[in-house]
Order: structure tokens, then sequence, then C-alpha cells
């Protein structure tokens, strides 16, 4: 994504944090003709107009039950948005919906303006630029952490082209840059089964890094994580918002005050309250469904 987007994302959000504090719903219409009118490179995501991704509408039943029930909501290039809401809300679901896990009966899926999100596969998806992290580590316990970085350039490729596939300098220095952002420079050599569970989960976030993913999607990212990781994590995906637009599903209300712009809740699967932080905790609809248990 080049800078001038991001600046345009980032002012979108300023503007959108500027009407919350005034008091203003702002709604997901909000800026939905603003066209700058840019001409869009090849393999970039056309966020011309101000979101990297779009939700309208969208419902999936699963054997008569709405999990997800007309639910709209719009990201902003290089956002960090915390997702909130009770067990069974249907947050899980909206990110299998966005990464192509499953299909919604209704409703569009729209990754920045151009990409019918609908119209992929799931593995496309993740190629286009979405990067998802469930909840549970998934790195290879018996690789080291560089082993485990290096891996993650080679996957979706062929297996003659992955005997032979080596690091060049860019995915070096993208391998070392890593390695800092997930504060795992020190440990490079250590086998990942050695880790600890906030480091493993550091690493899985670094191999979506390795494909410079323009949508992280995180689900319940410092479950089980003490309280130091737990700060820590903050801390990185504080560094990696604006270069990335970020999903973040947390229950973990003291590290989504720490991270937080925008919260959506969901509850019944849409959209029950959008603010601050702090807003949304005063909304007596979330205290009744959520916080006041
Ligand atoms: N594949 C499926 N088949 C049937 N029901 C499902 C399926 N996936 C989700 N559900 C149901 O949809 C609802 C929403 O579930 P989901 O996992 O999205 O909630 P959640 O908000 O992620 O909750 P939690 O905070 O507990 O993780 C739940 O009632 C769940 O049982
Ligand atoms: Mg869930």
């Amino acid at each position: 994504m080049t800078p001038d987007l991001l600046e345009q994302g980032a002012r979108r959000i300023e503007e959108r944090m500027a009407l919350l504090a005034a008091g203003k719903n702002n709604t997901e219409s909000g800026g939905r003709n603003a066209s700058t009118g840019r001409v869009v490179e090849s393999g970039e995501v056309d966020v011309t107009h101000g979101r990297i991704l779009y939700l309208e509408d969208v419902s999936v039943s699963f054997d008569g039950f709405k999990a997800i029930n007309k639910l709209s909501l719009d990201i902003a290039p290089g956002e960090l948005r915390c997702i909130i809401g009770p067990n069974g809300a249907g947050k899980t679901t909206m990110m299998d919906i966005i990464t192509g896990k499953t299909r919604p009966d209704e409703g569009t899926v729209f990754f920045g303006s151009t990409i019918d999100l609908l119209r992929h596969k799931e593995a496309e998806i993740a190629q286009l630029g979405i990067g998802r992290k469930f909840q549970k580590p998934t790195v290879f316990e018996q690789l080291t952490v560089f082993e485990n970085l290096e891996l993650a350039l080679k996957t979706n490729k062929g297996v003659k082209s992955s005997m032979f596939f080596r690091l060049d300098s860019a995915q070096s220095d993208r391998l070392a840059e890593v390695l800092v952002t997930i504060h795992l420079a020190d440990s490079v050599n250590r086998m990942a089964g050695n880790l600890s569970h906030g480091q493993k989960q550091w690493l899985e976030i670094g191999m979506l890094l390795m494909q410079d993913p323009k949508l992280l999607l995180l689900d319940e990212p410092v479950a089980g994580m003490t309280d130091e990781e737990t700060a820590r994590t903050a801390e990185l995906f504080l560094t990696l918002k604006g270069k990335h637009s970020l999903m973040v599903v947390e229950h973990d209300m003291s590290f989504i005050k720490t991270i937080s712009e925008i919260v959506t809740v969901l509850c019944d699967g849409s959209v029950l309250a959008q603010g601050t932080l702090d807003q949304v905790q005063a909304d007596e609809r979330v205290i009744e469904v959520y916080l006041g248990r």
C-alpha cells in the first residue's frame, strides 16, 4: 500500500474519531462517495473509497440459526479495528466469511472497492493479501524460528520450487525486519516447540507478516498470554497499525483499552454498537448483553 493511501486511511479514521467524539454516530455510509479518482496500480487493492474491507447486509444461517444477521461494517486502510461481543455473537463466523471459509447466504463482501471476496476461494483470498490468525498457535514445532518464517514464503508454491527455494536479498531483509517486529531476533535458531505460548503466537503473526498482508484478522490473539506477553502484543499491534489494516477480536478489555481506536460490538450476528471504547462501555445495550455480566 502506498503512503498517500495510508494517509487517506489515517485521515478517514481521524474524521470518524472526531465525529464520534462530537457524539455523532458516524454511519457506515460516511464517505462512501468520496472518490479521489486515483488510478490504481495492478496488484494493489483499490482503497480510493477510503476502505480496505466492506461488508453490507451479510447473513448466514446454520440449520436455520442466523449466526450472522444483516451485518454491515467497514474498515479504513491502516486502521486497527477492535471487535468485541459475547460468546456466540458471530465474531469468528464473520472472519470465516471474510476469508472464504464460510459462504454467506446473502450480502456483499468487498476487499477494497473492486475485489468481490465472495467470488474467490479461501486460498485466493490469502493470496490477495488477507492474513488470518486463529486462536491456537499453529507453528511448526520441530523447526527453528528462522525456518518457520522462511517456510511462510514457500507456501502456495509447487514442491519443486520449494525444494530449490532460496531467500533473495529482499526476502532476507524482510525476514530480519519481521524478527525484530515480533520480538524474536534473539531466538532465531531456537526450536519453535521450545518457545513460550506468547512467543509462538508472535511467530505465527510473523509468518503472516512474511507475506506482507494488507489486512490481518486476529481472533483472540492474547488468550492464554501472561500480562507481560499481552503488553508486548499490544505494542506489536500498534507498530503494525498504519502499515497494515488489522481486525482484532478480543475479550480482554484492558488489552482493547490499550490498542483501540474504534470498537465494534457484535451481538446476535450484527453490529450492536460502535464507537470509542468509552462510548460503547457506556452504552446500556452493550452493558446488558456483554459488559455487565
Ligand atoms: N459451522 C457451523 N455450524 C453450525 N453452527 C455454527 C457454525 N459456526 C458457528 N456456528 C454457530 O454460530 C454462532 C456464532 O458463533 P461464533 O463462533 O462466530 O461466535 P463468536 O462470536 O466467535 O464467539 P466466541 O466469543 O465464543 O468465540 C454460535 O451459536 C455457533 O454455535
Ligand atoms: Mg470466536
